[in-house]
């Protein structure tokens, strides 16, 4: 059956230009599009724009030049209410950086963004424990950030981030300070959730075994798009092919993490 695609993300030549001491462009006539239920990694050495490239379409940042659309919004056009609604409502953030509140528990903390909502208790309580079965949380809910490995810690962060039904997740090195199980965990993590509830997910990683558990690589050198491969059956050819083409990007493929 042939799926109907939607596209949740449109990028037009966009163009960054940090400005400082030194002017620097970050972005140069950059077009990226990803539709509805996609799993893409994007990669490129240290300093290529990718961080950039994910703040513009969380629109945390907006471009210097260049048209953004996310879900046929144009988040230039909205004012600053407007606009913290609207990446509330549509988007899940993932950090390398946990940032679970420590006095909180898991619970409380995955619940956070839902009590901004103001939604009813037991609604609350619904999405929680379906969420906690799916990340297979459900026994430690009561406990606290500093009781946790660090895959538990992330896929809490994960479950935070997914509570209110983003469209999309947009996660930057999710796994850049995990060990390989807990990577492991989280990447499984977020495919499940990909395949199942069709959200989007746009992640940021140096590691190209991340990367191959997405559909499609984009990669970016000095702020312009290199190269893009899509996965093909198996993910161990993918990995190969994401390999392949790190070496020819050069750069810091030597600090590359190798899982
Ligand atoms: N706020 C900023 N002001 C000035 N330059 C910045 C700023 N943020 C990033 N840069 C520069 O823009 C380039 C791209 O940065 P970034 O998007 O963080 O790259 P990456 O995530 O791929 O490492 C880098 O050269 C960085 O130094
Ligand atoms: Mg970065």
């Amino acid at each position: 059956m042939k799926r109907m695609k939607k596209s949740i993300v449109k990028l037009e030549q966009v163009t960054k230009i940090y400005e400082g001491k030194v002017m620097h462009r970050a972005l140069n006539r950059l077009d990226f599009e990803a539709d509805q239920g996609e799993f893409i990694a994007i990669m490129g050495p240290s300093g290529s724009g990718k961080t950039t490239l994910l703040n513009i379409i969380s629109t945390i940042d907006m471009p210097t030049y260049g048209r953004v659309i996310i879900d046929g919004i144009e988040p230039e056009a909205l004012n600053s209410n407007e606009l913290a609604l609207f990446r509330r409502h549509n988007f899940g953030f993932v950090f390398q950086d946990i940032n679970l509140l420590s006095s909180l528990t898991l619970e409380e903390n995955i619940v956070l963004p839902l009590t901004l909502d103001g939604l009813p208790i037991a609604e609350m309580k619904k999405r929680v424990e379906q969420l906690a079965k799916q990340l297979s949380l459900k026994d430690i809910l009561n406990r606290r950030p500093d009781e946790l490995s660090g895959g538990q810690a992330q896929r809490t962060a994960v479950g935070r981030a997914l509570i209110h039904k983003p469209k999309l997740i947009l996660a930057d090195e999710p796994t850049g300070n995990l060990d390989s199980n807990s990577a492991k965990e989280v990447l499984e993590l977020l495919s499940v959730v990909n395949q199942t509830e069709r959200t989007t997910i746009i992640m940021v990683t140096h590691d190209p075994i991340a990367a191959s558990y997405c559909d499609r690589v984009l990669f970016i050198k000095d702020g312009e798009f290199f190269n893009e491969i899509y996965k093909d059956e198996r993910r161990q050819t993918f990995f190969q092919r994401i390999l392949n083409v790190l070496s020819l990007l050069g750069g810091n493929v030597h600090d590359l993490r190798m899982l």
